[in-house]
């Protein structure tokens, strides 16, 4: 836990454009700096940074925020992570609460097995490399499966030599301790005896995100039924099983960059197709994927492409298990491989582009898979394709977004040729039985209520005479000058004119507060109340406190409005809010800006008078209502003839 002050510093004494300039080769441009953007292939540079708004954005990819969220999105860094990171750069000291005294020893045990695995793969791989056993053995191994030096060097492969504790006996001679080496896996003890796990293997270190080994895997040479192929690292303090995926570290910015994860089962697939070319590819080691798992993939991309080896019985066991990966959600695409040929297999005897070729054409949609797999199954049997229809929406069922769900619905419609609301009516039944079942269960993370699945999207739409457009530029101003003053000219009590300095973000809270003007858009208001609750209470307003914010919606907006500053969409042009050169006259913004929004919500009560006059039969009611109106036309005429003197120059 990083504390909450500490956070603040932080994120006050961070220059967006010098951490980002680590990454980036950034060149001033006017008032901002603009570069290559790291997130996608560009030639001509659309990312943008603004200093003294302390954000980045590419109008090339979209991809915006602070300084925090750059590292945690180029970094692959967890927020505290990219906390750390900054705090490091900026020599901010991070005071954590004083460790327990089982953290503290946690934390020795951990270090000591970080240095006993970091020492063991040193070793295995010197071993391969320059003893006679390692080179004869090992290395005419690796040679047999086409595994180039780089390879083994990247990988840092090894090979633990066949007597039964070469390396123990040379781990103690080197000072380490044995509780240790047991500890780690490494040394095996039996009786008074001490033998090495891996002798005779050849060895794959598993790493950490960080590129650490925390684990090894060790393969058989010789396929001996009696012994089992791979022996792997026992957990540890490090190693997590069901928290690592083989290769990641690697992939991870080929996985972020291309926006897909292959999923293969061994080391040797991955290895192969790092060498054919492909290193967006992580391995499950064997076992079914995690939740964990899934969650470590989902941080660099949402897509998964499995990658299959099995045969179609196998594969239908497997489809609970790619539930899972939809359930937190992914989109998850299948690539079945040629009988006989798992990946590591195939791309040896393929060319890279004929490889990438296959698995392009050949990546299917699963749910599209499952029915297709499903229907050929049922074909013409009534009973079957229902039991299918309602296999096939368990999975739909699962997926979190409801516009995905929407999507497959359509999709399992014509594939099944059934109509589209007999699925979405059956669809909603298991959605119900769901969260009714997880109701019951009373369980803390409950379902959060799942919408019923519509069967045509509809974009949300300004009404016509809807204030949004006012409200909005109102946000905005108060986002990119709220610590910015305007000056107006009051007559003194002499009648001698005097120049009266206001904050701006003071101004447009008092009026919008004096006229009782509420927000239609509910993010608006929310938005708007957060500074009133900092300037009422004369709060200190850092100037990234909205580009920062712990609600992403509200960071967005304010991303979004902070980083278009100088593009005045046709909108705003045509409702006359904005002039050109905004900042030099911010005062005829500002009150414009309130003006319109005063304008607009005027013209509707009106309206809205106007519509209660046709009704009323009522005489006095009538009168009452003409009365209202006059006195609506009036003020609306005045602010009128205000907003038109500030506008027409
Ligand atoms: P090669 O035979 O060397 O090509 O290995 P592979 O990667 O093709 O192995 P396979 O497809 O048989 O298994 C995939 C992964 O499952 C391996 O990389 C291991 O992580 C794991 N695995 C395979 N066999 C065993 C075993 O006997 N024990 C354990 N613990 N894991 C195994
Ligand atoms: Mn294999």
């Amino acid at each position: 836990m990083i504390q909450k002050d500490v956070i603040q510093s932080i994120i006050e004494t961070t220059r967006v454009e010098e951490v980002i300039s680590e990454f980036v080769t950034l060149k001033k441009r006017g008032a901002n700096y603009i570069g290559l953007c790291p997130f996608h292939n560009e030639k001509t540079p659309s990312f943008t940074v603004s200093a003294s708004k302390g954000i980045y954005k590419c109008f090339g990819c979209g991809k915006a925020g602070d300084a925090v969220n750059f590292v945690m999105e180029h970094e692959h860094y967890t927020y505290p992570e990219a906390l750390r990171f900054l705090a490091q750069k900026y020599h901010i000291e991070i005071v954590n609460e004083e460790p327990t005294e089982e953290q503290i020893v946690e934390q020795n045990q951990k270090e000591s097995l970080y240095n006993i695995y970091s020492f063991a793969q040193n070793y295995f791989t010197d071993y391969l490399f320059n003893h006679e056993e390692g080179k004869s053995i090992g290395i005419s191994y690796f040679k047999e499966r086409e595994f180039s030096d780089e390879s083994v060097q990247k990988f840092q492969l090894g090979y633990c030599p066949g007597v039964w504790s070469e390396f123990t006996q040379h781990a103690l001679k080197k000072g380490y301790e044995i509780q240790v080496l047991v500890q780690s896996g490494l040394t095996i003890e039996k009786g008074n005896d001490y033998y090495d796990r891996f002798r005779g293997r050849v060895l794959f270190p598993i790493h950490n995100l960080t590129g650490r080994v925390i684990g090894f895997g060790g393969r058989i040479l010789k396929n001996d039924p009696s012994k089992p192929k791979y022996i792997n690292s026992p957990e540890s303090y490090i190693y997590n099983k069901s928290k690592v995926l083989y290769g990641l570290n690697f992939a991870k910015n080929a996985i972020a960059s291309l926006d897909n994860c292959y999923l293969v089962e061994g080391y040797t697939d991955v290895i192969s197709f790092h060498q054919s070319g492909i290193q967006n590819v992580v391995a499950s080691s064997g076992t079914s994927l995690t939740a964990d798992q899934v969650r470590l993939i989902k941080r660099f991309t949402p897509n998964i492409t499995i990658l299959y080896d099995g045969d179609e019985a196998g594969l239908k066991a497997s489809f609970r298990g790619i539930d899972l990966i939809l359930e937190q959600g992914m989109n998850v695409k299948l690539v079945l491989f040629p009988e006989g040929e798992d990946p590591d297999s195939f791309a040896r005897k393929q060319r890279p582009v004929e490889l990438k070729a296959f698995l392009a054409t050949k990546a299917q949609d699963f749910i599209r898979m499952k029915t297709g797999l499903l229907l050929v199954e049922a074909s013409n049997d009534p009973v079957k394709k229902a039991g299918l229809i309602r296999e096939v929406l368990s999975s739909v069922s699962i997926i979190p977004d409801t516009i995905t769900r929407s999507i497959y619905v359509k999709e399992c419609a014509m594939l099944l040729s059934i109509d589209e609301s007999t699925l979405i009516f059956e669809l909603n039944k298991i959605l119900r039985a769901k969260f009714k079942y997880s109701n019951q269960q009373d369980s803390v993370e409950s379902l959060p209520e799942l919408p019923p699945v519509m069967p045509t999207i509809k974009q949300p739409e300004i009404a016509g005479d809807s204030c949004e457009i006012q409200e909005l530029a109102i946000i905005r101003l108060l986002f990119l000058f709220a610590s910015r003053e305007i000056v107006f000219n009051h007559p003194d009590e002499f009648g001698r004119v005097q120049e009266v300095d206001v904050n701006v973000a003071h101004f447009i809270i008092n009026d919008i507060r004096n006229d009782e003007i509420v927000f239609e858009n509910h993010l608006y208001q929310q938005i708007f109340d957060e500074y009133a609750f900092f300037i009422l209470n004369n709060e200190f307003l850092s100037d990234h406190y909205f580009t920062s914010h712990k609600d992403i919606t509200v960071r967005n907006l304010a991303i979004e409005l902070m980083s278009t500053a100088y593009e005045l969409s046709e909108n705003w042009k045509e409702n006359k809010i904005y002039i050109n050169g905004e900042v030099q006259k911010l005062r005829e913004a500002v009150t414009s800006s309130l003006l319109a929004l005063k304008a607009k919500k005027i013209n509707k009560l009106l309206l809205a008078v106007q519509q209660s006059l046709k009704n009323e039969k009522d005489d006095t009611e009538v009168l009452v209502l003409m009365q209202k109106h006059k006195t609506l036309k009036k003020l609306l005429i005045q602010i009128n003839k205000q907003l038109g003197r500030i506008i027409t120059p």
